[in-house]
């Protein structure tokens, strides 16, 4: 018996980008998400279905089974801490840098620091590896007020051209990471759906690299 798997996939950007890689896999969306309000989607390949997600919440799916594969952000798996998961190929897409970030001009306080971010859990560990004190604040988004209005002296987040920072009166301080979006795999889903999963992530890497040879 052929087994079925499900895929689960981050919305917005990481989608447009990852659905042509699927395309070249072999695993085809039948409707057009951007006009369905479904979360479920069948595919070309009868026994594959797809999830469509909150990135944050693709690691936690594939985590506890709820998919064999996800689709999501380095920054992402840093932030959930990558329990649970195999991530056996960077898709080279969605990429950008993760930064800490202050207002344009001025240092880093010496002592302790107050962080503005998302990724609470990323910058803990990012500045107790520096040896800094940092209260982290928790935002969900809009980050780049947190400097000017006073409420932190950095920022973590995400930066592509430098022009939300830019435009918000910050600059880009130190790098933390390079980000790409990855493909994760279920531990459990690994070994037991083996012969499924298998050829999508050998179709998905041949994809990824007969882009990397045209770039
Ligand atoms: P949500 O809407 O669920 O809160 P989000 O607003 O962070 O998520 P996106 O902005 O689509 O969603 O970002 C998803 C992922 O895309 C990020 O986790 C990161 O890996 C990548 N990303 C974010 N911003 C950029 C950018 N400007 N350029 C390239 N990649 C980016
Ligand atoms: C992302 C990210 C940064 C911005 C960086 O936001 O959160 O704010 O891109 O890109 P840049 O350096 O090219 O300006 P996005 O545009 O996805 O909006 P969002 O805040 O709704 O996620």
């Amino acid at each position: 018996m052929t087994e079925s798997i499900t895929i689960a996939l981050s919305k917005g950007r990481i989608l447009d980008e990852t659905l042509p890689l699927l395309k070249e896999a072999g695993i085809e969306l039948v409707d057009d998400v951007n006009k369905s309000r479904k979360l479920v989607f069948p595919t070309t390949d009868p026994n594959v279905r797809v999830l469509i997600l909150r990135a944050t919440d693709v690691p936690t799916y594939v985590q506890y089974g709820g998919a064999d594969l996800g689709v999501t952000g380095k920054d992402v798996l840093m932030e959930h801490g990558g329990e649970g998961l195999y991530e056996p190929l960077d898709l080279n897409i969605s990429r950008c840098r993760l930064m800490t970030a202050g207002k344009k001009d001025t240092k880093s306080p010496e002592g302790r620091l107050r962080v503005a971010t998302k990724f609470v859990n990323l910058a803990r560990q990012y500045y107790a590896a520096q040896g800094r004190q940092a209260d982290i604040i928790k935002l969900y988004g809009a980050m780049e007020l947190a400097p000017i209005l006073g409420l932190a002296d950095e920022i973590v987040d995400i930066v592509d051209t430098g022009n939300t920072l830019k435009a918000n009166g910050l600059e880009a301080r130190e790098l933390i990471e390079y980000i790409s979006s990855r493909l994760v795999v279920n531990r459990a889903s690994m070994k037991m759906k083996h012969a499924g999963i298998n050829p999508i992530i050998e179709m998905m890497s041949a994809a990824v690299e007969k882009r990397r040879t045209l770039e």
